[in-house]
């Protein structure tokens, strides 16, 4: 198993280009299914996770081609079955269950299992697919949605949590087929849902309010193929950020798009974060300590769950005291023992990290345990005294494209040991 040797030290400066969006890419992949044409996606960040998705359209029948960042797919019959070894890679294959049931009316799909971020339920994904008309039954490890007629309908779609990404993504796809109006009422709006909205309407689909918390779809009898480029990867550009501003560097973030990252900017700066952003991407730069901040993760366009590790590791080794609350998944916390190894002093208290910055952190073998966790070993890896190990890195190549060579080309001392 690969992983990522880090020596602590080198100030990172120079321009990093930002690779397109996995949590964009992975829904607009599965929604090709909706359609027999041939769909065809640029800007396609050569992932596990990507190369896992592909894996399970061709499963599902579809004929899948990948070449330097360009996906075409043409999947003239889809497969309504799902199975378990599937889904248990990738939570979010989940997202091949609307447009299963949008083409066929019916589908079963494994019940995903556990994850180390915390409980993740699907039961609002299967409530609105209820509210359309495709009720399911638990049985077996699966969920069976029998033949159905799917109904347009008004649906109140909010959860403990507040809104749900991937089962607004998942209703939406489904309304998209379904007869008369639909409107979503506590839809997500991050950026990745308001670009699959995108590419379903070049597809043909009828559909507005994409972006804001009402949604409305009026359901149309057959989607076409298309050409689309997904938008660019704003939790990567977020993570390159806090790279820069952990090293007191002076970075050119190339393609990061300032409006998907409006409270992420807000936050470094309120932090004394030099921020300048323009339509090619986002300069940033940290000409001294920062300041501690506290902050609360929330549903899109509040402070996004998926960069709350990296604030950790940044927290760590800023002067003062920090609480950071995470309000998404609640126990999204494995990268605070493995921070506390190199010498960082964080309390948890419930959802909450309250951290003490430290004069720095020391090098030291550390593991990984999900995406955004081992992101932020990396990251305080890059200011440690010493040499940082951070194994099973698996869990990083599901989401950083090259984020070592990427590293490099700023200056890091980082090398991948096969
Ligand atoms: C998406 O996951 C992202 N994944 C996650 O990014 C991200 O952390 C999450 O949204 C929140 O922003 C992809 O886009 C592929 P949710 P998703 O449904 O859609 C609860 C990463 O690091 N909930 O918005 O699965 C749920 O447990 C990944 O790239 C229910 O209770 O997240 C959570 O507490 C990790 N019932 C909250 O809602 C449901 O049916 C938000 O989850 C669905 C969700």
């Amino acid at each position: 198993m690969d992983k990522l040797v880090v020596k602590g030290g080198a100030r990172l400066t120079g321009r990093v280009k930002v690779s397109g969006s996995k949590n964009s890419a992975l829904p607009i992949l599965a929604a090709s299914l909706l359609t027999p044409e041939k769909c065809v996606i640029h800007n396609v960040p050569d992932l596990s996770d990507i190369r896992f998705m592909l894996e399970i359209l061709r499963q599902l029948g579809a004929e899948v081609t990948f070449d330097h960042g360009t996906v075409t797919t043409r999947a003239e019959k889809v497969i309504s079955e799902v199975p378990y070894d599937l889904v248990r890679k990738m939570r979010a294959s989940i997202c091949v269950l609307g447009p299963i049931v949008a083409r066929n009316g019916h589908a079963t799909i494994s019940e995903p299992g556990g994850c180390s971020i915390g409980d993740r339920p699907i039961d609002i994904h299967l409530r609105g697919l209820a509210e359309l008309g495709a009720a399911s039954h638990s049985e077996g490890g699966n969920v069976h949605i029998p033949k159905a007629e799917l109904i347009g309908k008004e649906i109140f779609l909010g959860g403990k949590f507040g809104s749900t990404v991937l089962g607004t993504d998942n209703v939406m796809m489904a309304a998209t087929a379904a007869k008369g109006h639909t409107i979503i009422e506590s839809a997500a709006c991050e950026p990745e849902v308001k670009d699959l909205a995108d590419f379903l309407i070049k597809m043909g689909a009828k559909i507005t309010g994409h972006g804001t918390r009402r949604l409305e779809i009026d359901g149309v009898s057959g989607l076409g193929g298309c050409e689309h480029t997904v938008i660019p990867d704003r939790i990567e550009a977020g993570t390159f950020l806090v790279a820069a501003l952990i090293t007191q560097g002076d970075v050119f973030l190339a393609g990061a798009d300032p409006d998907h990252l409006v409270n992420v900017l807000d936050r470094m700066k309120s932090c004394g974060a030099n921020i300048k952003a323009n339509g090619d991407g986002i300069q940033v730069s940290a000409s001294r300590k920062l300041a501690s901040i506290d902050l609360v993760t929330e549903t899109y366009p509040g402070f996004p769950t998926d960069m709350q590790a990296q604030l950790c590791a940044l927290m760590s080794v800023t002067p003062g005291i920090s609480a950071i609350t995470e309000k998404i998944f609640p126990s999204r916390f494995m990268h605070v023992s493995e921070l506390r190894r190199m010498g960082a002093q964080i309390e948890l208290e419930g959802a909450t990290a309250i951290l003490h910055g430290v004069d720095h952190l020391s090098g030291a073998p550390v593991m990984a345990s999900d995406l955004r966790a081992s992101a932020a070993l990396v990251l305080a890896g890059l200011v440690a005294k010493g040499t940082t190990e951070v194994n099973r890195v698996y869990h990083i190549d599901r989401g950083y494209e090259h984020i070592d060579e990427k590293l490099r080309k700023l200056g890091a001392e980082i090398e991948r040991v096969r």
